[in-house]
């Protein structure tokens, strides 16, 4: 594929971070690195607009006790007991939880859940992944 020259302003400490990742990494060019992440963005981005139903995993880490985190995830799930195809939970230690969920559905629907559950108070770490 032709190969364009594009020159983008980065923030100096960013940059900074960027050189030792590649370092640390192997990635011959930096160029390379900021395709692959360019295409991974769009590609994420491509599939919610697809019209046909698609699967995707929601992993997400909480602290059961905090906030009532617990209580509001289920009846977010009841809620959306169409789309949300199984959980699987696992406790991490006494006070985290680990909880994958996979999801069925039109894919705007699927980022509206996903949307919806990072947004309950006391998740720590939210991610949505198309599969
Ligand atoms: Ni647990």
């Amino acid at each position: 594929m032709a190969k364009k020259r594009s020159g983008v302003s980065i923030d100096e400490k960013l940059l900074k971070d960027l050189k030792v990742f590649l370092k640390k990494q192997g990635y011959k060019s930096r160029s390379h690195l900021i395709e692959e992440l360019l295409n991974a963005w769009i590609r994420e981005r491509k599939w919610e607009r697809e019209k046909k139903e698609v699967y995707a995993v929601f992993i997400m880490v909480y602290e059961h006790e905090k906030r009532q985190v617990s209580k509001k995830l289920l009846e977010k799930g009841h809620r959306h007991y169409d789309e949300i195809i199984s959980t699987l939970h696992i406790h991490i230690d006494e006070k985290n939880c680990l909880e994958i969920t996979v999801l069925k559905g039109r894919p705007g629907h699927i980022r509206k859940i996903s949307d919806e559950l990072s947004a309950t108070r006391g998740i720590k770490y939210g991610k949505l992944i198309r599969v």
